[in-house]
């Protein structure tokens, strides 16, 4: 039942990004979901072809995609980015992603995030490891902040929310080797399960942004919960802090450090 959705799932991812790839440079339409938050045609057409493609194999199958919504119900779920880096591509970055998630209940059965640029496509299936092209993959062993280089990225409500991860961000900045800011949470966790990164962590996501990604950490040996420390990251929005393990306390620490006092 797995192994039938994630070759399905991989088909699609690269099927897809080559959509992307092609219309990467091309795009004609832009149109505004809000103030900074874009969406062009190549969104929707790669939604439609994951959307079709899920639904001829798996009829009875839920899908809750970005800019579609809830298609069906029930226990077992897709979630599905059509194109997470949507900036990226409006401007011609060569930076973003498919992200393709499997799920039952609140647990992510199979991952899968596509880089057509680079061609990398990382795949995780629960309990049986991760993986970029055909070689496993691992997170990071660094041990320490001061070693560390991290990921992080911010919402779209940045210029109206005051919890806007600008604090973080320098606080982070002044603790570590880096702090990038890609401009797709599914890269940046696939790059934390392929030990680029050591820690990613972001305020304000929905399940399409992380439902391949934190399995691929998870099944690369690394660790998910919430910025707060809460296991079950399941919420729409919810915060994500996903790490190699060993700088999770330590991740934690700052993202908490002023908690209770
Ligand atoms: C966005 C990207 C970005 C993250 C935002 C997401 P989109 O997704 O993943 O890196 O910082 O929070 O909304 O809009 O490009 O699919
Ligand atoms: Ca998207
Ligand atoms: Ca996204």
């Amino acid at each position: 039942m797995i192994e039938e959705r994630l070759a399905l799932a991989k088909d699609l991812a690269l099927e897809a990004g080559a959509l992307l790839r092609e219309g990467a440079g091309h795009v004609t339409e832009i149109r505004h979901k809000g103030e900074i938050d874009l969406i062009t045609e190549f969104d929707l057409r790669s939604e439609q072809l994951l959307i079709e493609g899920i639904h001829q194999a798996f009829p009875q199958d839920a899908i809750l995609a970005e800019e579609d919504g809830s298609i069906g119900e029930g226990d077992y779920r897709w979630l599905i980015d059509p194109l997470d880096g949507t900036t990226n591509f409006t401007h011609g970055i060569p930076v973003f992603s498919v992200s393709i998630a499997y799920t039952q209940g609140n647990q992510p059965l199979l991952g899968v995030v596509y880089d057509p640029m680079r061609e990398e496509l990382f795949s995780a299936a629960i309990s049986a490891g991760a993986w970029l092209n055909d070689r496993r993959i691992r997170v990071s062993s660094t041990t320490s902040l001061n070693k560390s280089l991290l990921v992080t990225g911010f919402s779209y409500d940045i210029r109206t929310n005051p919890d806007n991860n600008l604090d973080h961000f320098a606080a982070f900045a002044l603790r570590t080797r880096g702090v990038r800011r890609m401009g797709s949470a599914a890269m940046d966790l696939a790059y934390v399960a392929a030990s680029r990164f050591d820690g990613y962590w972001e305020m304000r996501l929905w399940p399409w942004d992380w439902g391949a990604g934190i399995l691929l950490v998870s099944e690369a040996g690394g660790h998910v919960t919430r910025t707060n420390g809460e296991p079950n990251v399941f919420a729409e929005p919810t915060s994500i802090l996903a790490t190699n393990g060993h700088l999770h306390d330590e991740m934690l620490a700052v993202l908490n450090r002023n908690a209770g006092g």
